[in-house]
């Protein structure tokens, strides 16, 4: 029986896979057969992901690449380096909590430039260069349940994960045409690098809130990977312009 589930023959670019969510669906999808493309700016944490993929197939081999996505000249690099993609996942994300009276313009332009400048401009370079297959392609963004249930002090990473949003519903419309799909998962908070920075910086109250507020509780990052192979495999193939909210609303 065919598995559609299965990554096997696609090429994919997983960003921000030297860590949390992005590494783990960097794990994910080679253990389903996916030759994989991984890039982060820390080399050693990229390195470890990279020694824990899945040798998968004979054929494929995978990369892995240095790049601050917040510079224009490495998307360019790192696009031209690519081979023709079947699948992209957006990991790449900060957080950080500041109340709305303390925003600045560096403020701005830090969480935009990182969480949708480098997922646009991004986008832009793979359409420019061809790196994108024909049918069956899929794209896939990692936004936030935040846009739907806001938290305090965080107006800059919700307003860039909201615009990210805007932005893959056009997307999804204008690549339809050539049969590549683009949805984006929102998780709740899961357990990582993520939540344990955003620990340091809330009360224990507010971070038992925010569980409570969770009907399924924390996730794990196999959670938020599982659902994005979901995207990236053929059994999805009909799904475009979506936002799945995970952990329950
Ligand atoms: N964890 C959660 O609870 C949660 C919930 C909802 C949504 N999300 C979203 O899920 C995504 C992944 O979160 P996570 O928990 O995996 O966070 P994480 O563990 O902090 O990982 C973030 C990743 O983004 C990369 N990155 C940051 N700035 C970059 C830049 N300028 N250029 C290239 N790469 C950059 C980091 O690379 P280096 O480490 O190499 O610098 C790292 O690989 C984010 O978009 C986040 O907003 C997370």
């Amino acid at each position: 029986m065919t598995n559609v589930f299965s990554l096997t023959g696609k090429t994919i670019l997983v960003t921000g896979a030297s860590s949390g969510l992005g590494k783990q669906t960097a794990l994910t999808a080679s253990g389903q057969g996916a030759q994989v493309v991984i890039t982060g700016r820390n080399p050693e944490k990229l390195n470890e992901t990279f020694k824990h993929l899945d040798p998968g197939a004979k054929h494929s081999i995978h990369q892995q690449v240095v790049a601050d996505l917040t510079l224009h000249s490495a998307i360019d690099e790192l696009t031209g380096r690519l081979p023709v993609l079947n699948g992209v996942v957006f990991s790449v994300g900060i957080s950080g909590l500041l109340p709305t009276k303390f925003l600045t313009g560096k403020e701005i332009e830090k969480n935009f430039n990182t969480s949708f400048n480098s997922a646009v401009l991004m986008m832009a370079s793979l359409q420019k260069k061809k790196k994108l297959q024909n049918q069956r392609c899929s794209v896939v963004f990692i936004s936030s349940i935040s846009t739907r249930y806001p938290f305090v002090g965080g107006a800059m990473y919700i307003s860039a994960k909201a615009a990210l949003e805007a932005y893959a519903r056009v997307l999804a419309l204008e690549l339809s045409p050539r049969g590549i799909r683009v949805n984006c998962v929102s998780p709740g908070f899961v357990r990582g690098p993520m939540l344990d920075q955003t620990q340091e910086q809330l009360s224990g109250e507010v971070i038992a809130k925010i569980d409570e507020r969770q009907p399924l509780g924390i996730g794990e990052p196999e959670d938020v990977a599982n659902t994005i192979v979901f995207f990236l495999s053929d059994a999805s193939r009909w799904i475009t312009g979506t936002n799945l909210f995970l952990g329950g609303g």
